[in-house]
This record gives structure tokens, sequence and C-alpha cells, in this order.
């Protein structure tokens, strides 16, 4: 069968993107010496591409939208027996459990982004809104920065396992559509287009936000407050 468009362009940017930012952001943290401004701007980035794809499960292409496989416990029950038991037919999108690593991405990122903007390395840096803080909310947001990571590495384990189980023994390759966006599937099943100008204005709107979240809303810091 000819293939046909499943993932629209904005989904499979913000895949690949979010996979490298958060490579970018443990090398920044944990690897290499004196680069927390490059940690900075990469997780200001990453807190754009987190909104985005928010909005773009609202407004997006049909299978970029939650709504395309966000399903109740019973199916998710049913669709687990059937990727066990080999008798598996694919999703032309997301399948109803592998599907919640979106919502999970979005909170956990989103979380450790957030958290981030009320962070200090202690010696030079901290994030915009750690100053404007009292001394619970900042302990809450630095404790949220240094384990909500750890989590989120559970979870992308978990979803390269996943993504491992399908190649191998449901001999099915989904790495494949991740990259060139397309699936072996009927042209009504497939999406006609990426929607791009409509992506490119909600992406405009989202970097605005965030500028203005992190450069001009902050409120300025009281002279001496370091010292
Ligand atoms: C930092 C690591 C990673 C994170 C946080 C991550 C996160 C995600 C998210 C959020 C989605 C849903 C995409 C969307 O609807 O917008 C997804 C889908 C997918 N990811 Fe990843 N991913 C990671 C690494 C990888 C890697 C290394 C591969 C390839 C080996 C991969 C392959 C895929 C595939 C094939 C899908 C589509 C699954 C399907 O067909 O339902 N991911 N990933
Ligand atoms: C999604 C984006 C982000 C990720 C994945 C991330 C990840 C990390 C990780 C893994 C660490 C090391 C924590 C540890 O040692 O246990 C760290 C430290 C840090 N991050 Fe982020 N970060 C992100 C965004 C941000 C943002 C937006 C800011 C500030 C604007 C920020 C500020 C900091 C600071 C100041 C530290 C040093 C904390 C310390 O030395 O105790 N991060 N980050």
């Amino acid at each position: 069968m000819k293939k046909n468009l499943v993932w629209d362009i904005p989904v499979r940017l913000f895949h690949w993107l979010l996979v490298l930012c958060l490579f970018g952001q443990w090398l920044t943290a944990e690897v290499l010496e004196d680069a927390m401004d490059i940690h900075f701007y990469i997780g200001y980035f990453t807190l754009g591409l987190i909104i985005f794809r928010l909005i773009w499960g609202f407004v997006g292409t049909k299978y970029a939208k939650f709504n395309s496989f966000i399903a109740g416990p019973k199916a998710m029950l049913a669709y687990l027996r059937s990727v066990i038991s080999k008798q598996h037919t694919l999703s032309i999108g997301h399948n109803s459990v592998g599907g919640l690593i979106l919502p999970g991405v979005i909170i956990l990122v989103g979380l450790q982004a957030i958290s981030g903007l009320f962070t200090t390395d202690d010696i030079v840096y901290s994030g915009p809104y750690y100053a404007s803080a009292d001394t619970d909310l900042q302990q809450l947001m630095q404790w949220l920065h240094h384990n909500v990571f750890d989590i989120l590495l559970a979870i992308i384990g978990l979803h390269l396992v996943a993504i491992g189980w399908y190649l191998i023994f449901l001999k099915h390759n989904l790495i494949g559509p991740m990259l060139d966006g397309k699936k072996a599937v009927a042209p009504k099943d497939g999406i006609e287009h990426s929607q791009l100008i409509k992506a490119i204005l909600v992406m405009c709107l989202v970097a605005i936000f965030v500028y203005w979240l992190v450069e001009i809303n902050p409120p300025p810091i009281e002279d001496g407050y370091y010292y």
C-alpha cells in the first residue's frame, strides 16, 4: 500500500527538538562546567516547545489531537492484552497506552522548566523568579527541579522499551514514521498536509508569551539581594 502522511511536521519537529533539548539540559547541568547560561536558554526554548505541543493537541492535525488517542481504562486494558498476545492491529496515530507519553511529558517537562525559573545554583545563576519567591516556594521548586528529571528519565526508558518491543516482537517500525511522517494507510486515513501556517502562528504567539514570561514579567531584583 502507498504511504500517506500521518504525523505532521510540527509533531515531528517537536519530538526530535525535545529529545535534543532534554539531552542538552542534562549536558549543561550535569556534565559541562560553566554552561548555566546555555542551560537557561535551552530551558526557555523547551518551555516554549511544551506549550506549543499542548496547544497543538487541541488545534493541530487529526492524529496530533489529544482526542484522537486518549481513551478510558477499558480500552487501554484491551489494547495491552492485544500487544502481549501479538493479536495486534497497528493504530494509525498513537495507541491509547503509548499516547500517554504525551500528557506525561507535557506535565513533567513543564514542571521541570517552571521549577527551573525559581531555581538557583547557589553560585552565580538564578532563574528569573527565584529572588521574588519566599523560602518555602524556593525550596519546593529546587526540590522539584532536582527530582522530576529522574521520573522523566524513567518514563523515557519505558517509551524506548515500548518502541523496541514493537520493532522486535511485533515487527512494526514506529521510528520511520516519526522521521518522514508517513505510514502505509489508506489515503482517506492520512492527513492532507501539516497546516504549517497555523503552526507558525501558534509558534509566534508562544514565543512572545515565553519572552514576556522570562524577560519582561519577572520582578526586578532588589539591590543587595544576593549579598
Ligand atoms: C528524550 C527522549 C524522548 C522523549 C522525551 C520522547 C517523547 C515522545 C513524545 C512526547 C511522543 C508523542 C509525540 C507527539 O504526539 O507529539 C513520542 C512519540 C514517539 N517517539 Fe519519542 N521520545 C524520546 C525519545 C525517542 C527516541 C530516541 C525514539 C526512537 C528511537 C523515539 C521514538 C518515538 C516514536 C516512534 C514515537 C511515535 C509512537 C507512536 O507511533 O505512537 N522517541 N515520543
Ligand atoms: C525542561 C527544561 C529543563 C531541564 C530538563 C533541566 C534539567 C536540569 C537538571 C537535570 C539539573 C541538575 C539537577 C541536579 O543536579 O540534581 C538542573 C539544574 C539546574 N537548572 Fe535546570 N532544567 C531545565 C530548565 C531550567 C530553567 C528554565 C532554568 C532557569 C531559568 C534552570 C535552572 C537550573 C539551575 C539554576 C540549576 C542548578 C541547580 C543546582 O546547582 O543545584 N533549569 N536542570
